[in-house]
């Protein structure tokens, strides 16, 4: 669905994207992870046509970006870090006016506005003006203009940014749902706890190049970082602390009586931690949530970008 082929672009003595290589098969949901000014945005704009590369090439489906970009328009769905609204224009005017300028005939944009705006959960505002619009609603817009058009691939630069936590999560159900539809998608963010959970696979960029690139699971483990498990029961606790010291991978347990859990370090691969549940659940205690602390993510990241990971 996607090639990126030594996609570079300087701007005058500036590498902002560097020899970027990658490539995404259909319903592939790719996290492209990067601090502030790693190239994010300049990678997604030469992709979304917007930016000639300097060198090396882009292809969507096939399709070269530079030879053919009416094509690649036609197949993709761009959602821009910035976006303006319009004043006095309704939010079904909004979506009529991209369906338009994406030759949607007029008798079926009726159809369409309202699947997006029922996917974006938008159809009570049909009606609004779009400079109403929370800026949470008026990101869920910008993602339903980027739909209209049933794109294959969709290119979406942090569509959470600037969010508080329910909407962030909002747009994260959204994505998910776009992925149970086949979507390949193509999402940027700072944060790379936020998009590991969905994300089949992720790609660390830093200065430009690609630093890292697999899924979740092979980052982790390249990063040799030991691992924190969150486990949370409702029964057994007592046994917990001695069933889990019992377990030579098991560094350290500290449990946490604010949050009601505990959190394990732990030094083993993910089939380790199906065994260390199986022991716990085999001596009666009531397990409810065993899940990989987001901190690890977080030091997977800075780990990766501070250049200890080859
Ligand atoms: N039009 C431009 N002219 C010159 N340099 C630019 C231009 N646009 C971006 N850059 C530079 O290219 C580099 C990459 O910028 P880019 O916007 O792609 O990063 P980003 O990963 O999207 O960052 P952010 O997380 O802040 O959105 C930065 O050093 C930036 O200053
Ligand atoms: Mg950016």
């Amino acid at each position: 669905m996607l090639e990126l082929l030594n996609l570079t672009k300087e701007y005058r003595n500036l590498r902002a994207v560097d020899n970027l290589n990658l490539t995404l098969q259909p319903g592939e949901i790719f996290g492209f992870i990067g601090p502030n000014g790693a190239g994010k945005t300049t990678t997604i704009k030469m992709i979304a046509t917007l930016l000639r590369p300097t060198s090396g090439e882009a292809r969507v489906n096939g399709i070269n970006v530079v030879e053919a970009p009416e094509k690649v328009r036609s197949i993709i769905g761009y959602m821009p870090d910035y976006f303006g609204v319009y004043d006095d224009v309704k939010v079904w005017e909004y979506l009529d006016f991209f369906a338009a300028a994406y030759k949607i005939p007029r008798g079926e944009r009726p159809r369409i506005i309202d699947d997006v705006l029922e996917l974006t959960d938008l159809t009570g505002k049909r009606e609004a003006f779009v400079e109403e619009l929370s800026r949470g609603m008026k990101q869920r817009l910008c993602l339903a203009k980027t739909l209209v058009h049933e794109p294959l691939l969709l290119l979406l630069d942090e569509p959470a940014s600037g969010l508080d936590p329910r909407a962030r999560i909002e747009i994260r159900e959204l994505l998910k749902e776009l992925r149970r539809m086949g979507k390949t998608i193509f999402v940027s963010s700072h944060i790379l706890s936020e998009l590991a959970d969905f994300c089949t696979t992720i790609g660390i960029i830093e200065a430009g190049r690609l630093i890292a690139a697999g899924s979740v699971e092979q980052i982790i483990e390249r990063t040799g970082i030991v691992r924190s498990v969150e486990i949370r029961a409702t029964a057994g606790l007592e046994k917990v602390e001695s069933l889990l010291r019992d377990v030579p991978l098991v560094q350290e347990v500290v449990f946490e009586p604010e949050t009601d859990k505990f959190q394990v370090s732990f030094n083993g691969q993910l089939d380790d931690v199906a065994d260390l549940l199986k022991t716990l659940l085999d001596n009666g205690v009531r397990v409810v949530q065993a899940i990989e602390s987001a901190s690890d993510l977080e030091e997977v990241f800075l780990r990766v970008t501070k250049g200890q990971v080859a």
